[in-house]
């Protein structure tokens, strides 16, 4: 007997998963993470949909869109003037991207009248599940109602951090921030990783918290580590991913080897049917 849990996940099989990359710090690596690791997935034959939820747009930029500005972004899409099916491009690099630009830093203004306004980029992407295996969010570094649509959205959220001192201290808020928006908003929200990024394993402050990490976290801290590399920097000027830059760097291989890690924790889910029922962590 499956059970309605059971029922539930195997409806669920053919949906894409919907990751939510997001640390309300800045600089820790969020759109380096979301546009490699889409670059990686597809390289793996995944359907991918990357959305870029930061006025930045540095993730639109980073996969080779010009953020020209006339150009229809998830800024339409959260104030219901356009449909993702008709907002998306396609990348050379294999996926689709939703794109963003600055006009996006209004939309935080204009959906205060907009009602349910939590739930549009939720609401947008019913439908389109099917079409994807993953959707991943490039969020912005704050707690604004961009990310709160994102982390509405989302299945799940990949957490990118440093490791230094003042990044503990950090996750401490962004956990607070996730229990409340699973007990108000998002009921089925986990955590689906904490990634170490930037890593450089001569720090002794660096392996320190990497351990406490491990520690406090178990096995939702990914194995993969992602290593400083200039490799990584250097991509986004020529509007690339990293695998289609230089493909043999160690960043490059690192995001790789997250993406098959990725896959692997999918297949064993899947294979163990329900999902755990709770944030994932302790409180
Ligand atoms: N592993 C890495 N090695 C070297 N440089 C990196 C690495 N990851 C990211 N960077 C560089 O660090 C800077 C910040 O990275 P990124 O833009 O991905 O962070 P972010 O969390 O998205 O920032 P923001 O909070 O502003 O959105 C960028 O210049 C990026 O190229
Ligand atoms: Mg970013």
């Amino acid at each position: 007997m499956l059970g309605i849990r059971g029922i539930v996940d195997l409806a669920q099989v053919d949906l894409a998963k919907i990751l939510a990359v997001t640390n309300q710090k800045g600089g820790v690596g969020k759109t380096t993470t979301a546009v490699n690791l889409s670059a990686c997935l597809a390289e793996l034959g995944q359907r991918v949909l990357l959305i870029d939820l930061d006025p930045q747009g540095n993730a639109t930029t980073g996969c080779g869109v010009v953020k020209r500005v006339a150009l229809p972004t998830v800024y339409q899409i959260l104030i219901g003037r356009s449909t993702i099916a008709d907002t998306r491009l396609v990348t050379e690099f294999g996926f689709d991207v939703l794109p963003a630009n600055r006009e996006l830093a209004g939309a935080e203004i204009d959906l205060i009248d907009i009602a349910q306004r939590e739930y549009r980029l939720r609401d947008a992407l019913v439908g389109l599940r099917g079409e994807y295996d993953f959707v991943l969010l490039d969020c912005p570094p704050a707690l604004n109602m961009l990310t709160v649509n994102g982390l509405v959205a989302a299945d799940a959220v990949m957490i990118p951090m440093q490791c230094e001192y003042y990044a503990l201290e950090g996750l401490t808020d962004l956990v607070a921030t996730l229990k409340k928006v699973r007990g108000n908003l998002n009921p089925v929200l986990e955590i689906e990783g904490l990634l170490r990024t930037m890593f450089d394993p001569r720090s002794t402050l660096t392996q320190q918290v990497s351990r406490e990490l491990e520690g406090h976290f178990g096995a939702k801290v990914y194995r993969t580590i992602i290593p400083r590399n200039v490799r990584l920097a250097e991509a986004p000027s020529y509007g690339k991913p990293v695998i289609a830059f230089d493909r043999s760097s160690k960043g490059a291989q690192a995001y790789l080897l997250l993406a098959e890690e990725i896959l692997e924790r999918r297949a064993s889910a899947r294979g163990h049917g329900a999902s755990s029922g709770e944030l994932g962590v302790a409180p």
